[in-house]
Order: structure tokens, then C-alpha cells, then sequence
């Protein structure tokens, strides 16, 4: 991935907790039962979702800084790429396709995924590249969608595929191609089942926005953002462990598990300390300790009990 420059935000830009979070009590009796299948798509909608314990209680990252601030290399490699390039992307209508080893596969469209029992969750993104923001997700367990398809015995790891739509995502034409498309990410049954992991349809008390995976995405707090695949549009229950992309791009650099690790460096820098955004200003350095499993230790740990985590990073 590319070398870190962190993004210049003003103190004016930075919404207090308190004042985002009245807003937030507000849009959700405002917007309780919205149906967005009929939304103008390319335009955030209102969204809420109830309180979660899992929520972390730190500083918000300001809302410019997680929608201008992106890695979605569909639309580009630059941070900025994705948010400017992302305008002609139209995220609806949309379905999500889960199949492969389970008793009921079917295709969700997104007027119902919204309708699945979403909860804010505020959590800690760390980028392997060394920056962290805080964000408020509006998400599903996936565990919730998974139970509907009822995975069988045979079900040991679940893959996701992001959507390939070179005439609406500019970094998939052209003779430069970073990354083979599509995007494709997986996890361990177990860790997809965990009640950390979620899908994400909103952030900030809206839909989606194009550049951080609309309609729907992954969010996985505690390894590293690439996990957290974007516009995913199929979803399979598999017996091997399944292709990554950051994997298949550079073995040596990422692998499978991704977890946040303080303890395991990058070949190529430290992971010890990260960059929290819209933290310190403009001169702001890399000089938070990075937390095992970012913090989500005493949730997460468990699942890894006994494996080397330098060995499988
Ligand atoms: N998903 C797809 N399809 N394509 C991508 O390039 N980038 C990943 C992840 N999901 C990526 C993706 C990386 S490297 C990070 S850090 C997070 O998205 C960033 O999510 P955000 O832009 O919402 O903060």
C-alpha cells in the first residue's frame, strides 16, 4: 500500500460527541421504518439504529475526515480518489447473493437488509498503513444473515466478493490495475459468527456513502481495514480458506488472519504505534500505542487460543 499523509482537518470541523449523538435521538424516531429500495440512490438517506455495548466511547473521527479520507481502490489509489471518483456509482437497486455451503441460499435484496435489526457501533478502524479512525458504523451483526441461510456442518470459512463494475468504477479500467478484480476477502466461520463482526449499511445517522462501500460492507474491528471489504455482492460459506486480495497481491506482506497486532510488523514499517485522524492537527504524528486485536482483546482473543499469531498474521 501506499506511503501514509494524513489528511488536514480543522478543530471547526470535529463534531462534538454530545451534539452528534442528540442529532442521532432526533433522526431515529424521525426515520424509524425507512425503506430506502425507493431512495434516489447516489443520495445519503437518514438511518438509526439502537445502542450497542459494543461501542467504544473515544473521540469521533470527524465525518470529513471518514468520507473524504478512503481506501477503495476500485475508484482509484489516492485517499482522495474515492470520494471524488465515486459520484457516478449508483448503489441501487442492489442484492447481495449468499450461497455455497448452506441449507437455504437465497439473494437479500437491500430493502431488506435494511430492515434487519441495526445497531450504532462506534469502533476503532486501524488501517495497516498505521492511521486509525474512530467511527460511528449503523450495522447488523452478520451472524443475523448467516442464520438465515443455515450453513451446514461442512461451512468452515465464509468469502466475500465486492461488486465489478468497470463502466461506474474507474480504477477497474484503464491500463494500470492495481489490484485483480473483484475485491474478495474471507474469514474463519467463527470469527464471521462473532457478534463484533458486522455489516455496515450506514454511518454518521445516513446510508452509506459511495466511497465507504455502498450500499453494504464489512466491518471487522479488530484486524486491520483491508479485512472490511466494500459493495459486497455475494457472500459463500466454503470448507478451504478462501483467496484475499492484499494476499494474493503480496503473500509475504499479508496474510490471511490480518489481525491488529502490535507485536508483528509490516516487512516494511512497525505496527506498534498508529495515527489516530483529526487528532494533533497538522502536525500530528503516529504516536498512539497500537492495541493487540485493537483493543478488542478480551472479546476476540479467545478465538485464537494456542495458534502463533507471527505465523499466521
Ligand atoms: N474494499 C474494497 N472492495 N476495495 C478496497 O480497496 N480497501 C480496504 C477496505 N475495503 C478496500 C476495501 C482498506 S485498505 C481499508 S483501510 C478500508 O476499506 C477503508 O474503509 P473506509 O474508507 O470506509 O475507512
Amino acid at each position: 500500500m501506499p506511503v501514509y499523509h494524513p489528511p488536514r482537518i480543522a478543530a471547526s470541523e470535529i463534531t462534538p460527541r454530545e451534539i452528534y449523538m442528540s442529532r442521532r435521538k432526533f433522526m431515529g424516531t424521525a426515520a424509524a421504518g425507512l425503506v430506502v429500495a425507493g431512495a434516489s440512490s447516489a443520495l445519503a438517506a437518514p438511518l438509526a439504529g439502537s445502542p450497542s455495548t459494543f461501542s467504544t466511547d473515544e473521540t469521533l473521527t470527524p465525518k470529513e475526515a471518514v468520507t473524504s479520507y478512503n481506501n477503495f481502490y476500485e475508484f482509484g489509489t489516492a485517499k482522495s480518489d474515492p470520494a471524488q471518483n465515486s459520484g457516478q456509482f449508483d448503489p441501487l437497486p442492489w442484492s447481495v447473493k449468499v450461497d455455497g455451503l448452506v441449507g437455504k441460499p437465497r439473494e437479500f435484496g437491500m430493502d431488506e437488509l435494511i430492515k434487519m435489526p441495526l445497531e450504532d457501533r462506534v469502533y476503532r478502524l486501524r488501517c495497516v498503513e498505521g492511521w486509525s479512525m474512530v467511527i460511528p458504523w449503523i450495522g447488523f451483526p452478520l451472524a443475523a444473515l448467516l442464520d438465515q441461510v443455515e450453513p451446514l456442518g461442512s461451512a468452515k470459512y465464509v468469502s466475500f466478493e465486492t461488486i465489478v463494475r468497470p463502466e461506474q468504477m474507474p480504477g477497474q479500467t484503464g491500463f494500470f490495475q492495481p489490484l485483480e478484480w473483484p475485491y474478495v476477502e474471507g474469514l474463519r466461520l467463527d470469527e464471521a459468527r462473532h457478534p463484533l463482526t458486522i455489516l455496515a449499511v450506514g454511518l454518521y445517522g445516513e446510508t452509506l456513502p459511495n466511497q465507504n462501500g455502498a450500499p453494504i460492507r464489512l466491518v471487522v474491528p479488530w484486524k486491520y481495514g483491508f479485512k472490511s471489504i466494500k459493495s459486497i455482492v455475494k457472500i459463500s460459506l466454503v470448507e478451504e480458506q478462501p483467496q484475499t486480495t492484499w494476499k494474493n497481491s503480496n503473500a509475504r506482506e499479508y496474510g490471511f488472519y490480518s489481525n491488529v497486532n502490535p507485536e508483528v510488523d509490516h516487512p516494511r514499517w512497525s505496527q506498534a504505534t498508529e495515527q489516530r485522524i483529526g487528532e494533533g492537527g497538522f502536525f500530528s504524528v503516529a504516536n498512539r500505542p497500537t492495541l493487540k486485536f485493537n483493543g478488542y482483546a478480551d472479546e476476540v482473543a479467545s478465538l485464537y487460543e494456542g495458534m502463533d499469531l507471527k505465523a499466521n498474521f
